[in-house]
C-alpha cells in the first residue's frame, strides 16, 4: 500500500533537506547538499521524488544521469533544467545511470520504490532510452533483488569500487525493449 495522497513528483533544490535525511537513513552513498544542488542543475539529470501533496513530505527519490552512446541528429528540446519529466528527449539520450534510489526504511516494502522505478522506466521507454545502469554494493542483497525483480542483469564487478566500507561494486543493466 503506497501513502495516500502522494504520487511523484521533479525534484527540486527546495526538497534537497529531506533527501539527504532519506539517503542517511537508507545509508546509500551520502553526498552533500551541494551535490545534490549541482546535480539538478545539469541539463542531463532526471529526478524525481515520491510527496505526499498535502504535507509536502518526502518518501522517496530516484537520481539518474542521461547520456548520449550515440551520434543523433535531433536537438534535445527537453529543458530538464526545468524537470519536466514528463516530457521527450527528442532522442538526444540513448542511455541512462541511476545514480541514486532510495525510500524512508519505514516506508520501504509498501511498493513506493516500485512506484518510482515505474515512473523511470515509462520515461526511458518514451524516450527510447536503449541501456540503462547501474552499480549497486555487492552486500546489497534487497537493491538487487529490487533491480533483477526490475529486469537488470549483473554484466560486470568492479572490484573494491565504493569506500567506507571498501567493497565491490556490481554493475547491472537493462536492455529496454520497446514493443
Ligand atoms: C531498494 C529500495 C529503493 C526499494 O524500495 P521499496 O519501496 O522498499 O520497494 P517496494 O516496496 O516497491 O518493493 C520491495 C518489496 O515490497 C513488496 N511490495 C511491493 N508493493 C507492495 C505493496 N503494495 N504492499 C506490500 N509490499 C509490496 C515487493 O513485492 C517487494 O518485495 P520482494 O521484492 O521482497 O518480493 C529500498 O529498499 C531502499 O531505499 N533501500 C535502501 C537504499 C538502497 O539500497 N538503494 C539502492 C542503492 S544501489
Amino acid at each position: 500500500m503506497t501513502e495516500i495522497n502522494s504520487c511523484i513528483a521533479p525534484m527540486t533544490a527546495t526538497h534537497i533537506e529531506q533527501i539527504l535525511k532519506i539517503s542517511e537513513a537508507s545509508k546509500i552513498n551520502v553526498w552533500s547538499a551541494k551535490d545534490y544542488a549541482e546535480e539538478l542543475l545539469r541539463s542531463d539529470t532526471y529526478a524525481i521524488i515520491y510527496q505526499n501533496q498535502i504535507n509536502k513530505n518526502v518518501y522517496g527519490f530516484l537520481l539518474a544521469r542521461l547520456i548520449k552512446t550515440k551520434n543523433t541528429t535531433s536537438e534535445s528540446k527537453f529543458n530538464i533544467k526545468a524537470n519536466d519529466f514528463n516530457s521527450t528527449l527528442k532522442s538526444a539520450f540513448n542511455e541512462a545511470e541511476v545514480l541514486n534510489i532510495a525510500v524512508l526504511p519505514e516506508s520501504q516494502n509498501r511498493g513506493i520504490g516500485q512506484e518510482i522505478f515505474n515512473s523511470f522506466l515509462r520515461f526511458c521507454r518514451k524516450n527510447k532510452i536503449e541501456n540503462v545502469w547501474l552499480e549497486v554494493r555487492e552486500s546489497n542483497l534487497s537493491a538487487q533483488k529490487f533491480y533483477g525483480k526490475n529486469g537488470f542483469e549483473v554484466v560486470y564487478k568492479r572490484n573494491n569500487y565504493y569506500t567506507d566500507p571498501v567493497e565491490n561494486a556490481l554493475v547491472m543493466q537493462m536492455q529496454m525493449r520497446f514493443i
